[in-house]
């Protein structure tokens, strides 16, 4: 897969999402579906969307006891996402089952990538209350090491981390970033934030974006000049 725009559906129905999504006409966007939307949908939106023609990332990130995580995963995989992720903090026995409860019969799977610390997450609550010590940016490279140990294919991390990620984990690694707004738009609660032509330059390989393109007067318009920014 190469380089593409991920449009963060985060609405709270099926019916709020067709609407936007039938303002594209022209190009269907890769799509994340989230808890929000998954929980309220339920796994119909998956087949509803993937029927309409949508490459679809499911933003589940799983995280139990390994047997759990492998059967949930064997469920996700016959929905026939792209992507799907987990928490890296399950450790490696259980992003190594996820990965078998993914693998179909014939030996395809989804893509599967991890979370490493939530974003919400700084040096001061991880070591208050998860009692890690360490530098946060070294406890996520650690975190992107061990998904790669266990055979996934990237992590969802911060635009600011995805040199450094693909320094250490390797070029084919993959980088997905959310984080982006246009230069000349509103940040919102998101703090550490690039425009996608930065995200392209330092060498993400999907940007997530959602509320640049869902709030946008013309969400279309919005969607294209990120496609434009980011993939040409
Ligand atoms: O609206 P906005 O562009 O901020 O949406 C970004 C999307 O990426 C949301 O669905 C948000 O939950 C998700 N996300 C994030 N930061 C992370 C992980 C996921 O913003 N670290």
């Amino acid at each position: 897969m190469g380089k593409d725009v991920i449009v963060a559906c985060d609405f709270s129905s099926a019916e709020a999402t067709y609407e936007f999504l039938d303002k594209f006409t022209g190009r269907k966007p890769f799509v994340k579906i989230g808890m929000e939307l998954f929980y309220a949908a339920g796994p119909s939106i998956v087949k509803e969307l993937k029927g309409r023609g949508h490459k679809i990332f499911l933003d589940l990130k799983l995280h139990d006891i390994p047997n759990t995580v492998k059967k949930a995963m064997s469920v996700l995989s016959n929905m026939d996402v792209d992507i799907c992720n987990l928490h890296a903090g399950g450790a490696i026995p259980m992003m190594e089952a996820a990965l078998e409860g993914l693998t179909r019969a014939d030996g395809t799977r989804p893509l599967l990538i991890a979370v490493t610390q939530l974003t919400s997450t700084d040096q001061e609550t991880m070591e208050r209350d998860l009692l890690i010590k360490e530098p946060i940016d070294q406890v996520v490279m650690h975190y992107a090491e061990n998904a790669k140990k266990a055979g996934l294919d990237g992590v969802v991390c911060s635009p600011l981390e995805a040199e450094k990620v693909h320094a250490r984990c390797g070029k084919e690694f993959l980088t997905v970033t959310p984080g982006v707004r246009f230069a000349d738009g509103d940040k919102g609660d998101q703090k550490r934030v690039m425009t996608p032509e930065q995200a392209k330059l330092i060498g993400s390989d999907y940007i997530v974006v959602g509320r640049p393109i869902t709030a946008a007067a013309d969400p279309v318009a919005a969607y294209e000049r990120c496609v434009r920014e980011f993939c040409d």
